[in-house]
């Protein structure tokens, strides 16, 4: 069975209603959503996905009065995230209602609520009448979809409706923000850029690379508020990738080797194939390329992607960890 794919809203809403599962576009990529509060709906979530069920989802909303039903208590912080940010690729992890399947949370007290700025997923989660619980719509640890055809190519037979929602305008997944001990941490650098996050409400805690475990039954025992999304070999194409600046000594003219660059200007000689992410280095172009570009090499049949790092600020800190992640060793 392939998968429909269309962009009719009142039949996705139906389906997500009746237990099904939608995949649909938001500003950040596409997700794989079903009915939040139905936990077969959410089991089928993690089998297409093949998911491991230590990592648990994000719960989409359309309207800040859906929060008190889902959440427990909303901090200051959260609040004035919440007021700011919100729709948009920001997601806040807060303790949950009992409502919430513990199947969503990965068995954690807390749930990752997100109110996505996509007009089609607004609509979606409106007229579904349900928060709509959503992982990226890719198999568990590939790369993320951001164009509908990502989605049919890799979960089309997995998938009750696929709503074709176009490009996905910011192209790398949300910022995730929990609160642990009341103040703010950075679980996943995402779509909004930590900076913009500290502008409005002050400095936000950085979780120190390596500071969570590889081991998913580790992580979740020692660290239990801290994101399992953050378990390392993540995003990752099947085609090797190591970033430059660890590169050894490859002489790229005996390989087929593809470059994943930022900018135009750094030095392409020898490369079987040269994706340029932004001509002007501009990070917000760079992040809606990033998984079409790396999608593209992946296809090429390479011995070896390598990658050029991001500067480290706005949203090249999201892209140097989507980086990080696909260059851990399998
Ligand atoms: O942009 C996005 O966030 C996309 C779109 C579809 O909304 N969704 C997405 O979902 O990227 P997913 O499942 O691929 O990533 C969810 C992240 C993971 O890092 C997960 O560990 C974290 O959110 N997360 C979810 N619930 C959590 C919780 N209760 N505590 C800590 N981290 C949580
Ligand atoms: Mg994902």
């Amino acid at each position: 069975m392939t998968s429909e794919v269309g962009t009719d809203i009142r039949k996705a809403a139906g389906i997500l209603r009746d237990g099904g599962l939608v995949a649909f576009a938001t500003e950040t990529v596409y997700g794989l959503g079903g009915n939040a509060l139905d936990v077969n709906a959410v089991a089928r979530i993690f089998e297409a996905k093949a998911r491991p069920k230590f990592d648990p989802l994000i719960v989409h909303i359309h309207d800040t009065s859906q929060v008190s039903e889902l959440v427990q208590t909303v901090s200051v912080p959260a609040t004035d995230l919440m007021e700011r940010f919100w729709p948009g690729p920001l997601t806040l992890v807060m303790p949950k209602q009992n409502v919430v399947p513990d199947l969503v949370t990965a068995g954690l007290p807390s749930v990752a609520l997100r109110m996505p700025a996509h007009p089609m997923a607004m609509e979606l989660i409106e007229q579904a009448g349900v928060p709509v619980a959503a992982p990226s719509a890719n198999p568990f640890g590939c790369l993320s979809p951001t164009r509908v055809e990502h989605v049919a190519d890799q979960l089309g037979n997995h998938i009750d409706y696929i709503l074709d929602g176009g490009a996905c305008p910011i192209g790398v997944e949300s910022t995730v923000v929990g609160f642990p001990d009341g103040s703010p941490v950075l679980l996943r650098p995402g779509g909004l850029p930590l900076e913009e996050i500290e502008a409005a409400i002050g400095p936000v805690q950085q979780i120190a690379k390596g500071e969570v475990s590889d081991n998913p039954s580790e992580t979740i025992e020692a660290t239990p508020q801290i994101s399992p999304g953050l378990l390392s070999r993540h995003y990752a194409p099947n085609t090797p990738l190591i970033t430059r600046d660890e590169e050894l000594e490859i002489d790229v003219s005996k390989l087929r080797v593809g470059l994943l660059t930022f900018k135009s200007g750094n030095d392409v000689i020898g490369f079987t194939a040269v994706e340029v992410l932004s001509e002007q280095g501009n990070l917000v172009e760079a992040a809606t390329n990033f998984f079409v570009a790396l999608r593209k090499l992946d296809n090429l049949s390479l011995d070896l992607i390598l990658a050029d790092r991001f500067p480290e600020y706005g949203l090249g800190r999201a892209l140097n960890d989507r980086l990080h992640r696909a260059a851990k060793k399998r």
